[in-house]
């Protein structure tokens, strides 16, 4: 059994498990790296980490064409409730067993809130434990936090990380995570999506492979890797 995670651009995933296909933080519309249109996704399941329009990007219009089912925190949880899209609370911290794998709700140091105002909770990672026990950890949108030890104690598979730095982790941050999680392999994202994140990918990879004994996938968006 195979995972195959599909980077999309900035914070978005295709991530086919267990016989399901979930996206993470859709943002396909108005991404000038998106390499899917909205139209075009399928999902079983939308996970989302935070409010912030660049992570819920389509969620609803996919989750409403798709019947998909959001999984997010209960703020984000009720406001997808509120626009008729068929939604699974979890806190940060909690976990649940679904039909792909158990998924848990980590810790992320990020604002929230939803594109229209709405309180959008607290701002999360994903832990995914998939059917054949690989662990895979999407920290989502966050500052480096020691916490991110205790995550790696799990023994983590893959991870993806963000690099792009004014609105989270920079390059320096995501290596200090890096080295905090001891993944077998790292994906940055979050980069070169505006101005204000740019980042050259090729140089951080060098860095985690000179310093870490950690792999890079250095994907484009459009690529995936399997796990
Ligand atoms: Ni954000
Ligand atoms: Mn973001």
């Amino acid at each position: 059994m195979t995972t195959t995670l599909k980077w999309l651009g900035h914070a978005a995933f295709e991530i086919k498990t267990g016989g399901k296909t979930l996206l993470v933080d859709p943002y396909l519309t108005d991404n000038p790296l998106a390499s899917m249109r909205s139209e075009d996704a399928v999902a079983d399941y939308i996970l989302i980490t935070h409010g912030h329009f660049d992570h819920v990007g389509d969620s609803i219009s996919i989750a409403t064409r798709t019947g998909a089912t959001v999984i997010a925190n209960p703020e984000i949880s009720a406001w997808c409730s509120r626009q008729c899209v068929a939604s699974h609370p979890l806190q940060t911290g909690s976990g649940f067993a679904f039909p792909f794998g158990y998924l848990k709700l980590t810790e992320a140091v990020h604002g929230s809130n939803l594109p229209d105002g709405s309180n959008g909770g607290s701002a999360c990672g994903f832990l995914l434990t998939t059917l054949d026990e690989k662990k895979i950890y999407l920290a989502g949108d966050t500052s480096f936090f020691d916490g991110m030890r205790l995550i790696g104690e799990e023994g983590i598979d893959f991870a993806a990380l963000p690099i792009g730095g004014y609105y989270t982790m920079d390059p320096d941050d995501a290596l200090h995570a890096v080295k905090l999680l001891r993944p077998t392999m790292v994906l940055p994202i979050h980069y070169n999506t505006n101005d204000h994140i740019h980042q050259d990918p090729a140089q951080w990879t060098a860095r985690v492979l000179a310093e870490t004994s950690t792999k890079v996938a250095l994907l484009k968006p459009g690529e995936s890797v399997e796990i």
